[in-house]
C-alpha cells in the first residue's frame, strides 16, 4: 500500500514537472521573452537570498549522511562529493550563501531539519506520507528505486522470497520501513549505513539488503559475487527536506531548483555521476 502510494506520488511529481517544462518548451513567445522571464526569476532567488535567515548566519547548512554514492560520499581526501553535494552547491551559490556540510546517520540528518539544527537535510532523501507530516520538502530533483541486492547463487529471486529471510537495511530509510512492514520486524536488521549492510551480506550474516538503486549499484560493482536482482521493490522521488513551515527557505530552495534544471545544470550534475546505459 505504501509503496503504491509512493508510485502514485511519484507519477504526480513526474507529471506536474513534465507539465513544467512542456510549457516553457512549447511557449512559442519570443527568445528574448523567455530569457527576460529567466532574468527574472535569477532576480527573485537572489533578491530573497539577502533576507534569507539561516542555522548559521551567510551558510547553508547541509545535513547529511556521506555513505551513498553516488549522491553523497567522501573522498580518499575527506571532503565530500557526489550529486546531492554537487545541487546543494549550485542551490547555495544561487542563494548567495556558504554551503556547510554536516555529516551524520542518516536518521539524525533528518532529525536535525525537523529540529531547525541544520537548514536542510539533502541524503537521496525519500518523499514519504510520514515524512511529510513532520518536515516539508522541496520539488523533487531525482528519482530512486529501493533494489535488492543478493549473492550471486541466491535463490531470492522475487520481492515475495524476501519473505522469512534476514533482510539488512540501512536504519531510518525507506527500504528499512518498507521490509519490516511488508516482512516483519524480526527478519529486518538495521545497520548503520548501507555498507555495513552489505559486508553483512558478504559475511553472510544476512540473505539480501534492501536499498536505493543507484547506492546498491556501486556497492555490487565494489563486491565481487553479488548481484542486484532486476525486480523493483518500490519507486520513490528525492526532495530536500526543510523543517516544516520554513517556506521562506523552501521558496529560495525551489526556485534555484527550478532554474538549475532549466539551464541543465541539474541534468549535468547527475551525467557527471551516473553514466547512462
Ligand atoms: N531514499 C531512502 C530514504 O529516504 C534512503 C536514503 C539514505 N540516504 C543516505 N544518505 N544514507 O529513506
Amino acid at each position: 500500500m505504501k509503496k503504491l502510494t509512493a508510485l502514485m506520488l511519484s507519477s504526480a511529481m513526474m507529471l506536474s514537472l513534465a507539465a513544467c517544462g512542456g510549457s516553457a518548451s512549447t511557449d512559442t513567445a519570443s527568445s528574448e521573452a523567455a530569457s527576460s522571464e529567466a532574468a527574472s526569476s535569477e532576480e527573485t532567488a537572489t533578491g530573497e537570498a539577502a533576507e534569507l535567515t539561516t542555522v548559521n548566519a551567510g551558510k547553508l547548512t547541509m545535513s547529511t549522511n556521506a555513505a551513498f554514492p553516488p549522491y553523497e560520499m567522501t573522498t580518499d581526501s575527506g571532503d565530500f562529493e557526489g550529486i546531492d553535494i554537487d545541487v546543494a552547491a549550485a542551490v547555495a551559490e544561487k542563494l548567495g550563501l556558504e554551503l556547510q556540510i554536516d555529516d551524520m546517520d542518516f536518521d539524525a540528518a533528518l532529525l536535525a531539519a525537523q529540529n531547525g539544527k541544520s537548514d536542510m537535510v539533502m541524503a537521496g532523501v525519500t518523499v514519504t506520507d510520514e515524512r511529510l507530516k513532520v518536515m516539508d520538502f522541496s520539488d523533487t530533483y531525482a528519482e530512486g528505486i529501493q533494489s535488492i541486492i543478493v549473492p550471486e547463487d541466491s535463490d531470492i529471486a522475487t520481492v515475495d522470497d524476501l519473505s522469512g529471510k534476514a533482510i539488512g537495511t540501512q536504519r531510518g530509510t525507506t527500504g528499512y520501513i518498507y521490509c519490516t512492514d511488508d516482512f516483519g520486524e524480526d527478519n529486518v536488521i538495521a545497520y548503520d549505513d548501507g555498507l555495513t549492510a552489505v559486508q553483512a551480506l558478504n559475511n553472510g550474516q544476512v540473505d539480501a539488503v534492501v536499498i536505493d538503486n543507484a547506492p546498491a549499484k556501486a556497492f555490487a560493482e565494489a563486491n565481487p559475487g553479488l548481484k542486484i536482482l532486476d525486480t523493483a521493490y518500490a519507486q520513490e522521488d528525492y526532495a530536500i527536506g526543510v523543517a516544516k513551515g520554513n517556506t521562506e527557505l523552501l521558496n529560495a530552495i525551489n526556485g534555484a531548483l527550478e532554474e538549475l534544471q532549466q539551464d541543465g545544470t541539474l541534468q549535468a550534475i547527475v551525467d557527471k555521476y551516473i553514466t547512462a546505459e
